[in-house]
């Protein structure tokens, strides 16, 4: 069953632990991104932690394998549920870090590789001539092989990459319930499509938290995903 993870793209840590507050119990992950991390550290993790929330880390690894999976090693001590590292950093890279990850005495966190930004259109990706959905896809076949959990990719990609890998799981950033506005996002979806290609969890960030009430758009998010289900 798809899951919910809420980003908490913040340039503060007491607005995210507000709205964190505001939303636990029935939102179970939260997503801690590059702006927050950098502000809130590890202490905001704890915080988050003692929300009862699994906390995904989403700070898109990509350098040498070795540094990688020090990385790794150093975001998995923290006590996260799952982070992210780019496809594109290739197999060593990947392998490293799953290496690392399994390595984890405190619990293995799930690593999805980033295959392409859902900001990206056709043609926009440096040096890359190959359609997104195309290229998602090789990257999808090379993150099973590495031993990634699974892959980060838009709506459109979920159904061929479920189709073609049904052992790898979809993380799906991108989505925009009907009326909301696409921001710098591209390749959107609607909550209840992606979850009828087969997206095991959404991540949905300005949606909520510009919301009048995050609360309720969370709930008729979630509400949409359930609604995609039967579809
Ligand atoms: O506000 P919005 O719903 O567009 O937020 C999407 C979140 O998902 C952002 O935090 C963004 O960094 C993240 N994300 C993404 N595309 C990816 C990976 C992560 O939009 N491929």
């Amino acid at each position: 069953m798809a899951q919910l993870i809420v980003a908490l793209d913040f340039p503060r840590q007491e607005a995210a632990l507000s709205l964190a507050r505001e939303l636990r119990g029935f939102v179970p992950w939260c997503k801690v991104g590059m702006e927050l991390f950098t502000v809130g550290g590890p202490a905001l993790i704890e915080s988050l932690k003692h929300l009862h929330y699994n906390v995904f880390l989403d700070l898109k690894f990509y350098d040498i394998p070795h540094t990688v999976g020090q990385a790794v090693r150093a975001a998995a001590s923290l006590g996260i549920d799952m982070l992210t590292l780019h496809c594109q950093g290739g197999e060593r890279m990947c392998r490293e870090a799953a290496e690392a990850a399994s390595g984890m005495a405190s619990g293995k966190p799930l690593l999805f590789g980033v295959t392409v930004l859902t900001s990206f259109m056709p043609g926009e990706m440096p040096g890359i001539s190959a359609a997104p959905a195309e290229h998602a896809l090789t990257l999808a076949h090379g993150a099973q092989t590495w031993g990634l959990d699974g892959v980060v990719c838009s709506g459109h990609e979920a159904g061929h990459i479920k189709a073609a890998l049904p052992g790898l799981q979809c993380l799906c950033p991108g989505i925009r319930p009907a009326g909301s506005a696409a921001g710098d996002q591209r390749r959107i979806m609607t909550p209840a499509r992606a979850v009828a290609q087969g997206a095991d969890f959404l991540v949905v960030g300005r949606p909520i938290l510009e919301a009048p009430s995050p609360v309720e758009a969370a709930r008729r998010i979630l509400a949409e995903m359930a609604a995609g289900r039967a579809l």
